[in-house]
């Protein structure tokens, strides 16, 4: 094939039915999905649609929060590097950012911590609420109900033209989501729930409220410091399946609390937000390190997924596995070292050897070792999907914010390629 640039900033579309030929702009490296429906048959054809399934090569928005780069690894929030973020940062300064597009002075990071602090305590009912679950029911399940719950507390918050009242749901999201994960895992231990210690920083508070029984809880820094890194990594990660969920749901224009109780329905998938709970269940089952070769072979067999391995956008290696990595060491000396991390390095060894997964790119995700911390911080592997969540909240309501404000946005309604029968004719019982 033959090009002669011409510098122009559009595509040319040749349609062969027709012989006919069309421009159309490209702006951002991109074409505008709606300009392609020109490009007709004839005057009854509804005109061309492109077909994507899961989204792999559509951009259902622009947004100005997060920058990622899966070929080279690369994770920015509001432009300033996951690892300058994760080595210098708190997890509620990182809310502020993904949040409010900007790093807060200190007057601004003050008001905001207190604000999340201020509204870290629930509405009694939602005690009530979460004592109504099974004993055994998982933590995300209790999680998610009693989030899409708190929107029945304040019905304002569906008032999401105001931006005091969103910037208050905001707050109450952030704040208050620790101490409904928290109280889920107490009512699944059959432990009575802990009330928040607004004296305590958010992780601390976090912490306290999983474990403090019978005397005060004293977190050892280092690992208050450890859990507060991993919630940095897990902030935000532009439109990936809950985010996407929480801005398709939001676009209905419903309050934040169902949007977000959306978004945590999408994490609590195996191959979201799911996924580090499944890697430690993997790693139990294999056992010890000489198994690993045989469940090598089961994967590459196609009988089940290396967990914790591969990612949609990252093909090179994710950013925040790296910082993990880091992080074990630093809970390790604190915790002893969890006896799963030689399995999960002799997997990593012999995945990054084999061919079937260097030829497919996939290397460990942020969820391959983010367990094995979670795990010696006494945290059990049904609540990993729950501290996903919390990580997670300040880049939905941030995403949920700028849809909200961003112009360009309509309810979310994908078309679809109708695949069943022609028209027909009803038939009753006795005919079929
Ligand atoms: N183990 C074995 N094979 C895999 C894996 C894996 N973990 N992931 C992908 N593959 C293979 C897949 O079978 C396919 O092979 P083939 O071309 O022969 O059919 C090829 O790699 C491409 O896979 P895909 O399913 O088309 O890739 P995807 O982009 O749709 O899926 C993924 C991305 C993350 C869902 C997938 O890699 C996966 O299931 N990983 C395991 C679950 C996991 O760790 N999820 C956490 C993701 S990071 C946290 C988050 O952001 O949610």
């Amino acid at each position: 094939m033959t090009t002669q640039p011409t510098n122009a900033e559009t595509l040319t579309i040749t349609d062969n039915r027709t012989g006919q030929s069309y421009e159309v702009p490209i702006t951002d490296g991109t074409i505008r999905a709606t300009d392609l429906r020109q490009i007709k048959a004839d005057d009854a054809d509804f005109g061309l649609m492109t077909y994507d399934p899961a989204f792999m090569n559509t951009a259902s928005c622009r947004s100005a929060i997060t920058f990622l780069d899966g070929d080279v690894g690369i994770l920015r929030y509001r432009g300033y590097p996951i690892e300058q973020l994760a080595g210098q940062s708190t997890f509620l300064e990182v809310g502020y950012l993904l949040v409010n597009g900007e790093l807060p002075n200190s007057t601004q990071l003050n008001t905001w911590v207190d604000a999340v602090t201020n509204h870290t305590f629930v509405h009694e009912d939602v005690r009530t609420f979460i004592e109504g679950f099974r004993y055994d029911a998982h933590p995300m399940g209790m999680l998610l109900s009693a989030i899409g719950a708190l929107g029945t507390y304040y019905p304002n918050a569906s008032d999401i033209a105001d931006p005091d009242v969103r910037h208050l749901q905001i707050v109450r999201l952030i704040a208050k989501m620790p101490t409904l994960g928290a109280w889920a895992f107490r009512h699944s231990r059959g432990q009575p729930f802990v009330y928040p210690d607004n004296s305590l920083s958010y992780t601390e508070n976090f912490l306290a409220m999983m474990f403090q029984i019978g005397k005060k809880y004293e977190a050892d820094p280092r690992l208050v410091r450890a859990l507060d890194v991993l919630l940095i990594l897990h902030a935000d990660h532009e439109q990936n399946c809950s985010t996407s969920a929480v801005r398709s749901v939001g676009s209905s224009q419903v309050d934040p609390y169902s949007a977000v109780a959306a978004g945590i329905a999408a994490l609590y998938g195996p191959l979201h937000g799911g996924a580090n709970e499944a890697v430690l269940r993997m790693l139990r089952r294999i056992g010890t390190k000489d198994k690993v070769p045989d469940f090598i072979e089961g994967v590459k067999a196609g009988k089940e997924r290396l967990m914790g391995f591969g990612h949609r956008v990252y093909k090179n290696f994710d950013p925040r596995a790296t910082i993990i990595k880091q992080a074990c060491d630093d809970v390790f000396e604190v915790t002893g070292v969890n006896p799963q991390l030689a399995i999960a390095q002799e997997l990593e060894k012999v995945a990054l050897n084999d061919e079937y997964f260097v030829s497919r790119k996939l290397y460990p995700n942020v969820d391959f070792y983010s367990g094995l911390i979670y795990e010696a911080l006494g945290i059990p592997a049904e609540m990993f999907p729950v501290m996903f969540a919390i990580g997670r909240a300040p880049g939905w309501v941030a995403q949920w914010s700028e849809m909200i404000q961003d112009k360009d946005q309509k309810i979310s309604r994908p078309r679809q390629i109708y695949t069943g029968p022609e028209v027909r004719d009803y038939v009753a019982m006795g005919g079929r």
